[in-house]
């Protein structure tokens, strides 16, 4: 994406504020960003930096305003700083921010998490995804007595060693060679390839750990029978099953990925949507795996901020609001609305754009074919999807500055907004193909 295409599109929008700031912060933070998804690298420009985020709308530091599809890359299910969310952490840090002990609220909110999740009889909570995927992957390691991981190419688990190839989709320098030789792939949407990965490491594999929708990559749909077939395999290859729900959990349906496609885990792992906000994970299995973990187990996993108050007030406020089957309702609604005015809007002029969706996640692909693996990834265009964010963010909207992860729709959007959504994106459109 050049510089000068990218400057052409965005006129309209005035940030000199951002600017300033992301040219001052770039001199003390790496690219200046604390996580390199916030970077605008792919689209071009600079990053913006917000300054307000409530229910569906962003306010930046010019005082620019935005209807938000990035959600903070998933939390915002309820639309930002939901009142009572908001109102719980507040009264509880008032008492303590962390106490380093146990206390009541992670028992409730844990029970809470633990009816939502049949597949789980007992849940340690963390502080990220990635902490929750990084456990899950050594529990695992821990109860199997196996070492290989087998993960699907263009899959995002986290930053730890053992889920960021050293090669292909987010790869990783400093990843030591013999921890990625204990994680084997497999292609997403194709059962054969899992099966031969399976039998290539042969009694070795601990567990197969996947995105029941590959959010990495273009928000990909699990074909009819796929993430059965990979059950059925974990069992014929006496290996575990880890649903990285981090995403799907909890945006998807109240009882994640799992629910809607009635599959049972072995081990699952949440963050982002179950926080509404506050930073968390959670992972859980059944009550004989998870109590492998110490002190009653061998299985080392710990965390100073793990469970603390703040974080567990804000998650029971989330998961007493998601268990309204209303909200889901309205989810899908939202969404729904969202993608017939945009399809109507491509098959108008037959573009080469695909809409890809499992209720409020989505992406907007600029491919030719439907995305069914990271293969097909590749024929994304970064170019045209950077056209297209930039007209979206200049006309104030708001979506992840990645021409492969997944946008999402939130409780606060209106149909208002939606609307005036599918209006700005159909001028894209033109401007994208003109
Ligand atoms: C499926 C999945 N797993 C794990 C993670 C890591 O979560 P976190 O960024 O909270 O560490 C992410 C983050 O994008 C994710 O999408």
């Amino acid at each position: 994406m050049s510089q000068t295409t990218t400057s052409a599109i965005t006129k309209a929008l005035n940030t000199p504020q951002s600017k300033y700031y992301h040219d001052l912060i770039e001199q003390i933070t790496p690219g200046g960003v604390n996580s390199p998804f916030r970077s605008f690298a792919e689209v071009g420009g600079h990053a913006i930096f917000f300054d307000q985020a409530k229910g569906s709308r962003l306010i930046d530091i010019d005082g620019n305003e935005y209807i938000d599809y990035l959600g903070a890359w998933g939390p915002a299910i309820l639309g930002h700083s939901p009142n009572n969310v908001v109102k719980a952490c507040q009264d509880i840090l008032a008492r303590g921010a962390v106490f380093g002990t146990p206390h009541t609220l992670e028992f409730e909110f844990g029970k809470l998490l633990l009816e939502a999740i049949p597949s789980m009889e007992m849940v340690r909570f963390v502080n990220s995804g990635t902490e929750a995927v990084m456990s899950a992957v050594r529990l695992a390691r821990g109860y199997t007595e196996k070492d290989v991981i087998v993960m699907f190419e263009g899959g995002y688990h986290g930053h730890s060693d053992s889920v960021l190839g050293s090669s292909g989709h987010r790869s990783s320098g400093g990843i030591p060679s013999g921890t990625a030789e204990n994680t084997a792939m497999a292609k997403y949407n194709d059962l054969d390839s899992l099966e031969a990965t399976l039998k290539q490491n042969k009694d070795k594999v601990a567990a197969v750990l996947i995105e029941p929708v590959a959010g990495s990559m273009g928000v990909v749909v699990p074909d009819a029978g796929f993430l059965q077939g990979v059950r059925m395999l974990c069992d014929t290859y006496n290996c575990l099953l880890i649903f990285d729900e981090v995403l799907t959990g909890f945006r998807m349906a109240f009882g994640g990925a799992q629910q809607l496609y009635a599959i049972k885990p072995d081990i699952s792992c949440f963050g982002k949507a179950l926080g509404g906000g506050m930073p968390v994970g959670a992972f859980g299995a059944s009550r004989e795996i998870m109590n492998r973990l110490q002190p009653i187990g061998d299985v080392y996993q710990a965390g100073t901020f793990s469970g603390n108050p703040v974080t567990m007030a804000g998650g029971i406020e989330v998961l007493k609001t998601l268990k309204d089957p209303a909200v889901y309702e309205v989810l899908e609604a939202r969404a729904d609305r969202l993608f017939k005015g945009l399809r109507s809007s491509i098959e108008a002029r037959s573009l080469p754009v695909q809409l890809q969706r499992v209720g409020s996640m989505f992406a907007v692909v600029f491919c030719e074919k439907p995305v069914r693996n990271f293969e097909d990834s590749k024929n994304i265009s970064a170019e045209q999807f950077a056209l297209f964010f930039h007209y979206l963010l200049s006309n104030g909207i708001m979506l992840p500055p990645s021409s492969v992860d997944a946008a999402c729709v939130s409780f606060a959007h209106s149909e208002d907004e939606i609307d005036r959504t599918i209006d700005i994106c159909h001028s894209a459109f033109n401007r994208v193909f003109a």
